[in-house]
């Protein structure tokens, strides 16, 4: 794919249904008592996946266009085959959660990049729940050999994940008692809003433990799924990284645990404003306005670490990339986890970043990107990865000559309008 620079940005753009909440609403409707009745599902590849694992399990449901329509079961079928989970952590590790607790045995397996990543943060606690897994020395493929006795757990996470977090609490539905999940940072809290929006009471407390009593029963229901927040970070960081740029943005997902980009990029000089905040199941839903802006006064502050770090983790690459567009750079440290995403993201963004001129320093748990740089054209790698795709696109419309991304087409796993949508509001 060959991005030739922007002028700016200019227009409204309305983004597809949210990845996280599409895969949970999907999951919860599964199991719900009756009907759930899902609009604005998302059109991620990755939350596809996700409904033929169901369909797999023997759940009936129906997709027409953005709306799923899925009739929840009290018992899954076991699959005749493997469970394809392609490149979806999310799918493998919060559906782990739920096959911990059926009486019967299946296997998940994903593409090469899902069969690298690390499975033992799902497969330690839910073990501990009574569930029995094999595993390719922690990777997939899984083989789950789920219990129906699963049993309530205090668990305290070993790095702050919203996947892990969320797979316990569907394995707690099913145990009798109570399971706490306590973590360090808060990651993103949608498994938490959605169980109380589908009639199970959720708690957490300042100390971050999360608690519910089990066994519960969720019961369907209808719910229309904020615009992605994830992917209205591009736009907005565009926006404010282009001259005269002006763009409006309805129907965002504001969930605090989602939106920290936002008052970072105020914080750096974007105007950007949210008005008509409704609410949607618990989650916040909003129309976001950004005008274009960009400190021009070094900062020594301009650090993202560890309470931070779940709350725009899939945001780091870009965040990157509009580091190095600052007076002073950006500093981003405690970020271990980016090595174990769709790849290893603190590599992909380092070498992109090079490649475009920018100065880079990779630590173990970080980079320090350095500011500001005139970003350069250059043939640059997704790395089989739509956030690295995606945050480097935006680079590309700041840069002073066309860039070439090889792979850009694995946008399609988060965010397949990606680019009809940047075409629909950029000025060139
Ligand atoms: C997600 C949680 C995050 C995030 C991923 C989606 C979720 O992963 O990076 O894109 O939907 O729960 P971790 O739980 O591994 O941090």
């Amino acid at each position: 794919m060959n991005i030739n620079p922007a002028q700016s940005i200019r227009g409204r753009a309305k983004l597809p249904g949210d990845k996280s909440i599409s895969h949970r609403a999907a999951l919860i409707g599964a199991i719900a008592s009756g009907t759930t009745t899902i609009h604005n599902f998302s059109t991620a590849v990755d939350c596809a996946t996700t409904l033929s694992c169901l369909e797999q399990l023997g759940v009936e449901l129906t997709r027409n266009n953005n709306t799923v329509e899925i009739q929840g079961s009290a018992q899954l079928q076991k699959p005749t085959t493997t469970l394809d989970c392609g490149n979806s952590g999310s799918t493998i590790r919060i559906l782990s959660g739920i096959l911990a607790r059926q009486g019967f045995s299946c296997e998940l397996a994903g593409d090469s990049s899902l069969n690298s990543r690390p499975m033992n943060r799902i497969i330690k606690p839910l073990e501990l729940m009574g569930a029995k897994f094999e595993s390719n020395d922690g990777k997939p493929p899984l083989v789950i050999h789920g219990t129906q006795a699963i049993q309530a757990i205090t668990y305290e996470l070993p790095v702050a994940s919203a996947q892990v977090k969320s797979a316990i609490l569907f394995a707690g539905l099913g145990a009798q008692g109570r399971t706490q999940v306590k973590e360090s940072s808060l990651s993103r809290d949608h498994t938490e809003r959605l169980f109380n929006g589908f009639g199970v009471k959720v708690t957490t407390d300042e100390d971050l433990t999360v608690t519910i009593d089990g066994p519960a029963q969720l019961t369907g229901g209808e719910i229309t799924v904020p615009g992605d927040a994830s992917s209205a970070a591009y736009f907005v960081a565009a926006a404010m990284l282009l001259p005269d740029s002006e763009l409006t943005i309805e129907g965002v997902g504001l969930n605090p645990t989602r939106a920290e980009f936002l008052s970072l990029l105020s914080s750096w000089g974007a105007d950007i404003s949210t008005e008509g905040v409704s609410d949607e199941r618990n989650e916040p839903i909003g129309t976001v306005k950004v005008r274009s802006g960009i400190n021009s006064e070094s900062s020594s502050e301009r650090r993202i670490d560890r309470p931070k770090i779940p709350s725009v983790i899939d945001e780091l690459p870009l965040l990157a990339v509009v580091g190095s567009q600052l007076e002073g750079g950006l500093e981003i440290r405690d970020a271990t986890e980016l090595r174990h995403k769709e790849s290893d993201r603190l590599k992909s963004t380092a070498t992109n970043l090079r490649l475009m001129g920018a100065h880079v320093e990779e630590h173990p748990d970080g980079l320090t990107v350095a500011g500001p740089t005139k970003l350069h054209s250059a043939s640059l790698d997704s790395f089989g990865d739509h956030r690295i795709a995606m945050a480097f696109t935006i680079a590309a419309l700041i840069a002073d000559g066309p860039t070439e991304i090889a792979g850009a087409d694995c946008v399609n796993i988060s965010f397949p309008e990606f680019f009809d949508l940047l075409d629909s509001v950029v000025v060139r």
